[in-house]
């Protein structure tokens, strides 16, 4: 091909991809203003601040969850100040039941860079936000977007999902190669104004039309287009990640109580639950009970007298699966901790806003409602 052919050639494709690109966006922000979701507490106000934690809070969450949160959280820390002087004891309580609580430990710790580094100021500038704990590139383009009417371009779940199948898109989006396939998607998409309907748009579409199951196809106005509907590869895209089977881990959970308290231990700070409180838990492994341990251990907080052993339970975890066989122990007698760093006796009517895993905080409840009435719990 002589050179200038190859030149004309370059030129009618990035026209057409600019049109495509223009068309995309115009259909994506009609049907926004239509369809989309509109009125969300994070969409009233411009506050990056607000956003911010509306972002990390809808991260992995969908918003019916979220919005309770939201609002509680920001009842109580009104601005990004407010929130780093905070206990941390008392940010992870009111996260309690979110899931993944290492979004709260990096919210914690980014409010105190803000306060610190910034003055309190979130920067306007997707690339420094991104440097900040727990905000991604994705997060930071959203925040800049929803806030300032920045051009950035987004890339959560929901939209690899709806890129994936539109464009046919496979490979596993975690490899290198799919991951920059799919962030130059998302920025040759991007229109020129009008972003945050755009963006907005973008999230709608995943989170109510491109559903992982049982996709809206029939009602997208993508469908004449979406190259997985004509493939018949809708069910197959995005391609999944190459399956592991999920490790099992079997542990026994120790119920403590004494007098309407009940023994906690604090978690490290990383890994699963850190920074939470949870009940005390030994690992059942091979040729181990697990029961017969726990119950030695028990002695060292105290007398025991009954014992009472719940239905096992599993919790599943991104990479692991729990098998909790959860042990009551009612105390005759129980030792002080005053002192102790990691263990506390802790009031049962107090479980509601502790800042606690959601199967631990449900395991309490029913002990609190033992306690006040032993045998209606077990
Ligand atoms: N998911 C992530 N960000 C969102 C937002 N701003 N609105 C609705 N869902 C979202």
């Amino acid at each position: 091909m002589r050179q200038e052919q190859q030149y004309e050639l370059c030129i009618m494709t990035k026209r057409t991809e600019k049109a495509t690109a223009f068309d995309f966006a115009r259909i994506l922000i009609a049907w926004q203003k239509q369809h989309g979701r509109h009125g969300l507490p994070w969409q009233k106000t411009r506050s990056a601040y607000r956003i911010w934690l509306s972002e990390i809070m809808l991260q992995q969450t969908q918003v019916a969850t979220v919005v309770p949160y939201y609002t509680r959280f920001l009842r109580r820390f009104p601005n990004v100040c407010a929130l780093a002087e905070a206990e941390h004891e008392e940010v992870m309580a009111l996260w309690s039941g979110l899931g993944y609580y290492a979004r709260a430990r990096h919210l914690h710790r980014c409010a105190k860079v803000i306060v610190q580094k910034y003055g309190g100021r979130f920067p306007m500038d997707a690339h420094a936000l991104a440097q900040l704990p727990g905000i991604g590139r994705s997060t930071a383009s959203a925040i800049v977007v929803f806030s300032c009417n920045i051009r950035a371009p987004i890339l959560d779940g929901n939209v690899v999902r709806f890129f994936s199948r539109l464009f046919g898109i496979d490979g596993y989006a975690g490899t290198r190669v799919t991951k920059e396939r799919l962030w130059q998607q998302a920025e040759l998409l991007l229109p020129g104004r009008n972003v945050k309907a755009y963006t907005q748009g973008l999230m709608d579409v995943g989170a109510t039309l491109c559903t992982r199951v049982r996709p809206a196809c029939e009602r997208c106005p993508f469908a004449d287009r979406c190259v997985a509907l004509a493939e018949d590869s809708v069910s197959a895209l995005p391609t999944r990640k190459p399956s592991r089977a999920l490790p099992q881990k079997q542990v026994v959970m120790a119920l403590l109580v004494y007098r309407g308290s009940i023994l906690l231990k604090k978690r490290p700070d990383s890994g699963i639950w850190g920074g939470l409180f949870s009940l005390p838990e030994e690992e059942v492994r091979a040729g181990r009970e697990g029961a017969a341990e726990m119950r030695q251990w028990a002695t060292c907080f105290g007398g025991i007298a009954e014992e009472e052993r719940w239905n096992n339970f599993v919790h599943t975890f991104t990479h692991f699966r729990l098998h909790v066989t959860p042990i009551l122990f009612r105390m005759s007698s129980a030792i002080s901790l005053a002192n102790d760093a990691e263990y506390v006796w802790y009031a049962l009517d107090r479980t509601a806003t502790a800042p606690l895993p959601a199967p631990v905080k449900k395991l309490l409840l029913r002990a609190h409602a033992n306690a006040v009435s032993p045998n209606s719990g077990a």
